[in-house]
């Protein structure tokens, strides 16, 4: 028989989304098996038992990154941080799952994608993931590629209840209104949530010719040409879409004060809408693509752009902590120096992404708890369990309770660290936050039950993360719509019928 691993976090604050606690965690095989004070009799230290000493400190459910790109081939290249990396950095910062995307090509099969993604990331994956499958093509035929079948086979068959629909990135990967219409609705009728990359694709691409023509082309171009309205125009026009198929949406990397109004407004008129901040738009602007220094204005290249008025990070993290915006992420997709320079005379080459996946939990902490923005309770919900809830990965993830998977971190909210692309663990050259002083340290990273990171040091090979599949129609999100379906139902107005006079169309009319 195998012996029993367990584990026992002692003496820290049990926090979780609504309430913290001091208590001790007793932790067997994985799962978390008690909470509260004297979990184990006085005196028994059943063989094996492991006690980490979490006096003075937070014990905090692992960070849930609800997008990275790792690995992933994209504008001529390829991502650096691979899933192996990229994992073992996420629980160097506290991250202990994280979603990623399968993107098919056009007219290529979303099926493919998924498997060649799991291909990708199982045998290497040092924490847990998901994947969410893009949508950047539609089809109505009738054969194994048909879009809407292939749907309702990730969500039926292969744990995917969440779908990525891009309006930019014109010819590659954008679908248009009608697209997102049909895309929308097979998502509401399959129980998964419509995600959007909202900037609209055609002004992108028109905005970026008028730069260059005006012989801007360098990275300020990049934001020039694809300025707020943009990214609030799309994602209004994604909002109206979904309200009008009753289809709950999940709006990625919101980056500018305007799309995060829009997002707030659509909330207050009640619509089933959800906003997601990443780590880079909370942390940093995008003054720096004014930069003198080319490379270092090009690493700050992302899309949506990084927003140049300096307000932005504020704006957006006072409304993570109200709930106008609901989630974070990192959209961790890193490009070293010489992949960047790709794009040396022309920032529509520049290949788009910043790092985010290990500072994330950082960058919250010190901008929204350590700001007093928002509490310790509110930290956990933005960087775990909204994500959990809205992705029906609640309560195995994202809590700290009796039954849950035992993803936790031992966070000490009171000492810091100096990000820096020397000292972190990812795989880029270059970071995005450097020099940034953060108070909130991840000190020890349990995944699954093992401590993986302890201290600077790793425990953890690859392969040892798993696959997360995702069961559709998350009640979080779910219940409003189906009783809206039941109760918001249009009805004809009933009348006698018209008896009067009615005109001949002639053809020429
Ligand atoms: O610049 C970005 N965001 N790169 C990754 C692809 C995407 O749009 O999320
Ligand atoms: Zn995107
Ligand atoms: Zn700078
Ligand atoms: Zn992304």
């Amino acid at each position: 028989m195998a012996a029993r691993s367990l584990l026992l976090i002692r003496g820290g604050c049990v926090v979780n989304d609504d309430s913290s606690q001091e208590a001790d965690v007793l932790v067997e095989d994985g799962v978390v098996q008690a909470v509260g004070r004297h979990v184990l009799p006085p005196g028994d230290a059943p063989a094996g038992l492991r006690v980490l000493d979490a006096a003075g400190k937070l014990v905090l459910p692992g960070g849930i990154d609800t997008h990275t790109h790792m690995q992933f081939p994209f504008m001529g290249s390829r991502s650096v941080d691979d899933f192996h990396l990229g994992t073992k950095a996420a629980l160097a910062g506290g991250t202990t799952m994280i979603m990623d995307f399968a993107i098919p090509h056009k007219g290529h099969s979303l099926i493919e994608a998924f498997d060649t993604w799991r291909s990708w990331a199982d045998p290497k994956v040092c924490c847990d993931y998901s994947l969410h499958v893009a949508v950047t093509w539609w089809s109505d035929q009738v054969n194994h590629a048909e879009v809407k079948e292939e749907m309702k086979i990730l969500t039926q068959d292969k744990g995917v209840n969440s779908f990525k629909m891009f309006m930019a990135y014109k010819d590659v990967y954008m679908v248009r209104d009608v697209e997102l219409y049909e895309a929308f609705s097979r998502c509401k009728e399959i129980g998964a949530i419509a995600q959007v990359h909202a900037e609209n694709g055609d002004l992108v691409a028109e905005g970026a010719k008028k730069m260059l023509a005006l012989g801007i082309t360098g990275p300020e171009g990049h934001e020039l040409s694809r300025p707020e309205a943009v990214e609030a125009e799309a994602t209004l026009r994604a909002i109206t879409i979904a309200s009008a198929v009753n289809c709950p949406l999940y709006v990625v990397h919101v980056m500018s004060k305007s799309a995060a109004k829009v997002v707030a407004d659509a909330r207050r008129d009640g619509k089933v809408v959800y906003g997601e901040p990443i780590a880079a738009g909370l942390g940093t602007d995008g003054t720096h693509h004014w930069d003198r220094e080319w490379l270092h204005a090009a690493h700050h290249v992302m899309g949506p752009p990084l927003r140049p008025d300096p307000s932005t990070p504020d704006f957006l993290m006072n409304l993570l902590a109200n709930d106008d915006l609901t989630t974070t992420g990192s959209d961790n997709c890193t490009f070293n120096s010489c992949q960047k320079a790709l794009g040396k005379d022309d920032f529509t080459k520049i290949p788009n992404g910043v790092n985010g996946v290990e500072d994330r939990m950082s960058i919250i902490w010190e901008k929204g708890v350590h700001s007093g923005k928002m509490d310790e309770n509110r930290f956990v919900a933005v960087t775990s369990t909204n994500a959990a809830k809205i992705f029906n990965l609640y309560p195995r993830k994202g809590r700290i309770a009796v039954g849950s998977d035992a993803d936790i971190v031992i966070w000490d909210p009171k000492a810091t660290r100096t990000i820096s692309a020397k000292t972190h663990h990812q795989a880029v050259n270059f970071n995005i936050f450097e020099g940034m002083v953060c108070h909130g340290v991840p000190v020890v990273t349990i995944s699954r039950g093992k401590v993986v990171y302890e201290a600077g040091v790793f425990s953890v090979s690859a392969g040892d993360g798993k696959f997360i599949p995702r069961k559709p129609f998350a009640e979080y999100i779910y219940k409003r719509i189906k009783q809206r379906d039941q109760t918001c139902i249009p009805t004809p107005v009933k009348r006698e019928p018209y008896k009067g006079e009615v005109i001949t169309l002639t053809s020429k009319e």
